[in-house]
C-alpha cells in the first residue's frame, strides 16, 4: 500500500525524505510528493509527480525543497486515478498538509458538509476531506493544533495511518494510526515519522510503535502519545536494520534474489525449531504450548500467497497430525457467520504481518470463542504478532519484490514444524518425527538442487513470450502450488492464469486447451500421478502444449507437445516447497522476457493495509 515518511529535524530534510520513499516503494508506486516547511519564510512548499519516487526526486532537484520540517508519500491509488492532483500530500488552505494510508468510509458524508460550507475538493480522494477538516477546525480555534487533529480523528471511520503538518504551527508533526501502522524514529534533537522502520533506517535505529487509535504530537525533543483522553506512554524499541539486505547485489531484480535467497532464509527458519531428530517445540515460546495441547481443531486465515500456503498447511495438519483443519481467505472470513468448534486454534498467515483483511479477521476471530490465537508471520512487532497470542516468525528477511516468493517457503517451514508438532500430541511416533525432521534438515540442500535448474527454465520461458493465457494442474497438496504458481506468473508478466485441481479440467476448463494455451503441471512422484497423467492425457489429445516439473521417476518423456523438467529427488513431505520453485523461476524468467517491471508489477503493492 501507500508509504508515509515525515522528519521534524534541524537539518534539511528533503534528501532523508525522497530516501525514506525510496525504501517505501515497495508498498506503492503510482505517485509521490512531499511537503516542507521553510524554516525562513514558515511556507509550505508541496511538491507531487505522477510514477515513480525517481520522478518526485528529479522535480525536488530541479526546484530544491528547503525545510528542516515535512511529510512525504508514495501512493497506491484507492480513490482517485494516480493523478498528481491525487497524489499526497493533500492540501488546505496555504498552511496544512497531510499524507494518508488507508480508506476513510465516511468521507462522502464529510466531503458533503465541506462543500456546503464552501470547500472546494481539488482531488478525487478521500484524504482531501481530513485536510479540509482540520483547515476548519483550525481557523475556528487557532490554538492548540494538536487537539484540533483530535478532534478531526474522532470524525473519522476506516482505516488510517496519518501525518499532519500546519506552517502556522512549523515545530510538529502529528500522527494518527487506526488500522494502519505508523511508528516514529528517535533521534537527537530531531524525530522521524513513518508507515514502517524500514524507510527510517539511514537515520535513526530506535523505534516506538503505535498503538491502535494512539495520536501522537512529535517535535525535536518530544514525543507526546494519547490514546483516548489519556497520554499513554510506548516502548522505544532497537531494531538492526541491516541496509545490505536491500540491495540487489549482482542480482538484476529483487525478486531473483529473493528466489536465491531462499536456501539461506529456510535454514534460518528452521534454525533452533529442529534438532538432528526432533521437533524443538520450546522454540514457539513457553506460551504455546498450552495452546497445542488444547487444540482439537484449526481454522487457518490468509491472503494471496500466504492463502496458497495456508492451503498446503490444511493438508499437512489433517494427514499428518489429523487434526480437521480449516482454510478461509481473509476478505471473505471476516464477513461470514462462523461456527467455532470447541478448542479450535486460529491461525494466520502474513508476510507483512499489517494485511488489512487478515488482521479484520483476527479481530473478528477474537470474538468467536477460539482456543487461541498464532500467527505466521515476517515481521516482528506487526499488528499481527502483536494482537497474535503467540507469534511464529518465518525469518526471511525482508521481501521487497512484491511477487512473494521467500516469504512462501518460509511460512511452509514453519508450518511443517508445527504440522509435527501437533502430530506429536496425537500419537506421532519418535521414528515418524524422526523421519519428518531428517526430511526438514535436508531441504535447504533440497532447494539449493532445485534452484540449480535455473537455465533450464530460462530456456523454457521463451516459449511463453507471446502466449496470453496458461493453465497450472496440481493434484491433492499440489494444487495449492499450482495456484501460486499461476498467481506468480500472472503477477509479474501480466499473462492469464488459471489453477485448477487436474481432475477438474474435464469439467469446464478442457474447453479453452488448444495449440496455444500452455498447460504447466507439477508432477512428484506420489500416490496421485497415475491420475495426473490421465488428465494429461486429456491435454494432449486436444493438441494442449503440456510443460511438466516432473520427478525423474514419474516415467515422462520429452515429445512435440510435452515439455519435460526432471525434479530433483525429495521427501514426499517437503515436495509442496520443492515444486515450488521452479514456478517461481519460470514466472520470474517470462517476466524478464516480456518487460515487465518484475519487482513493482503495476496495480500492486507488497503490504495491502486496505480493505
Ligand atoms: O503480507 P501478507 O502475506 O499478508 O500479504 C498477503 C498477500 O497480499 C500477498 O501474499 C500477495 O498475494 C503476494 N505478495 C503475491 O505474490
Amino acid at each position: 500500500m501507500c508509504g508515509i515518511v515525515g522528519a521534524v529535524a534541524q537539518r534539511p530534510i528533503a534528501d532523508i525524505l525522497i530516501e525514506g520513499l525510496r525504501r517505501l516503494e515497495y508498498r506503492g508506486y503510482d505517485s509521490a510528493g512531499l511537503a516542507v516547511i521553510d524554516p525562513v519564510t514558515q511556507q509550505l512548499r508541496c511538491i507531487k509527480t505522477a510514477g515513480k519516487v525517481q520522478a518526485l526526486s528529479d522535480a525536488e532537484h530541479a526546484a530544491p525543497a528547503h525545510g528542516v520540517v515535512g511529510i512525504a508519500h508514495t501512493r497506491w491509488a484507492t480513490h482517485g486515478k494516480p493523478e498528481v492532483r491525487n497524489a499526497h500530500p493533500q492540501v488546505s488552505g496555504s498552511s496544512i498538509a497531510i499524507v494518508h494510508n488507508g480508506i476513510i468510509e465516511n468521507f462522502q458524508e464529510i466531503k458533503q458538509e465541506l462543500c456546503a460550507e464552501g470547500y472546494q475538493f481539488a482531488s478525487d480522494t478521500d484524504t482531501e476531506v481530513i485536510a479540509h477538516l482540520i483547515h476548519k477546525i483550525w481557523q475556528r480555534e487557532r490554538r492548540d493544533f494538536f487537539g484540533c487533529v483530535r478532534q478531526v480523528v474522532a470524525r473519522l471511520s476506516g482505516a488510517y495511518g496519518l501525518a499532519v503538518i500546519n506552517s502556522e504551527q512549523p515545530d510538529s508533526i502529528i500522527v494518527a494510526r487506526s488500522g494502519s501502522p505508523i511508528v516514529i524514529g528517535v533521534g537527537i534533537g530531531e524525530n522521524f515519522i513513518a508507515s514502517d522502520p524500514s524507510a527510517l533506517g539511514q537515520v535513526t535505529d530506535r523505534f516506538i510503535y503505535l498503538e491502535e487509535d494512539d495520536i501522537a504530537e512529535v517535535t525535536r525533543d518530544k514525543i507526546t502519545i494519547y490514546n483516548g483522553t489519556a497520554p499513554v506512554n510506548r516502548e522505544t524499541v532497537r531494531l538492526h536494520l541491516d541496509n545490505d539486505e536491500v540491495l540487489k547485489g549482482h542480482y538484476r531484480h529483487y525478486m531473483q534474489k529473493e528466489i536465491f535467497e531462499q536456501p539461506d532464509v529456510v535454514k534460518n527458519t528452521l534454525q533452533g525449531r529442529i534438532s538432528k531428530t526432533q521437533i524443538l517445540e520450546q522454540s514457539f515460546g513457553v506460551a504455546a504450548k498450552a495452546f497445542l495441547d488444547k487444540a482439537k481443531s484449526v481454522q487457518i486465515v490468509a491472503c494471496g500467497t500466504s492463502y496458497h500456503a495456508g492451503m498446503v498447511a490444511k493438508s499437512w495438519i489433517e494427514t499428518i497430525a489429523g487434526l480437521p483443519c480449516g482454510v478461509d481467505i481473509a476478505s471473505e472470513y471476516r464477513y461470514r457467520k462462523v461456527l467455532v468448534p470447541q478448542d479450535c486454534l486460529f491461525i494466520t498467515i502474513s508476510q507483512s504481518g499489517e494485511t488489512a483483511d487478515t488482521l479484520a479477521a483476527l479481530r473478528y476471530a477474537k470474538t468467536l470463542g477460539y482456543a487461541g490465537f498464532f500467527t505466521v508471520c515476517n515481521v516482528a512487532n506487526s499488528s499481527l504478532v502483536r494482537e497474535s497470542d503467540v507469534a511464529l516468525m518465518t525469518f526471511a528477511g525482508r521481501e521487497i519484490g512484491v511477487a512473494s516468493t521467500k516469504a512462501f517457503t518460509t511460512q511452509l517451514a514453519v508450518l511443517a514444524v508445527l504440522a509435527v508438532a501437533l502430530a506429536k500430541r496425537r500419537g506421532l511416533s519418535a521414528a515418524q518425527e524422526k523421519d519428518y525432521v531428517k526430511d526438514l534438515n535436508q531441504l535447504p540442500q533440497t532447494i539449493v538442487d532445485t534452484l540449480a535448474l535455473d537455465a533450464d527454465i530460462k530456456q523454457l520461458s521463451n516459449d511463453f513470450g507471446e502466449k496470453h493465457h496458461a493453465l497450472f494442474l496440481g493434484r491433492g497438496v499440489q494444487y495449492p502450488v499450482a495456484k501460486e504458481g499461476a498467481l506468480k506468473l500472472k503477477e509479474i508478466s501480466y499473462i492469464h492464469a488459471e489453477a485448477y485441481p487436474a481432475g477438474e479440467l474435464k469439467h469446464g476448463p478442457l474447453a479453452l486447451v488448444d495449440a496455444d494455451m500452455p498447460v504447466i503441471a507439477v508432477a512428484p512422484n506420489n500416490e496421485l500421478l497415475e491420475k495426473l497423467k490421465s488428465n494429461l492425457q486429456e491435454v494432449s489429445a486436444r493438441g494442449g502444449q503440456l510443460y511438466v516439473f516432473a520427478h525423474r521417476e514419474a516415467g515422462f518423456q520429452n515429445n512435440a507437445g510435452l515439455s519435460v523438467l526432471n525434479m530433483p529427488h525429495c521427501s514426499k513431505f517437503l515436495e509442496p516447497i520443492i515444486y515450488t520453485i521452479p514456478l517461481q523461476l519460470l514466472a520470474y524468467h517470462v517476466a524478464v522476457l516480456r518487460g515487465t517491471d518484475v519487482d513493482r508489477p503495476r496495480n500492486l503493492a507488497t503490504s495491502l493495509t486496505v480493505e
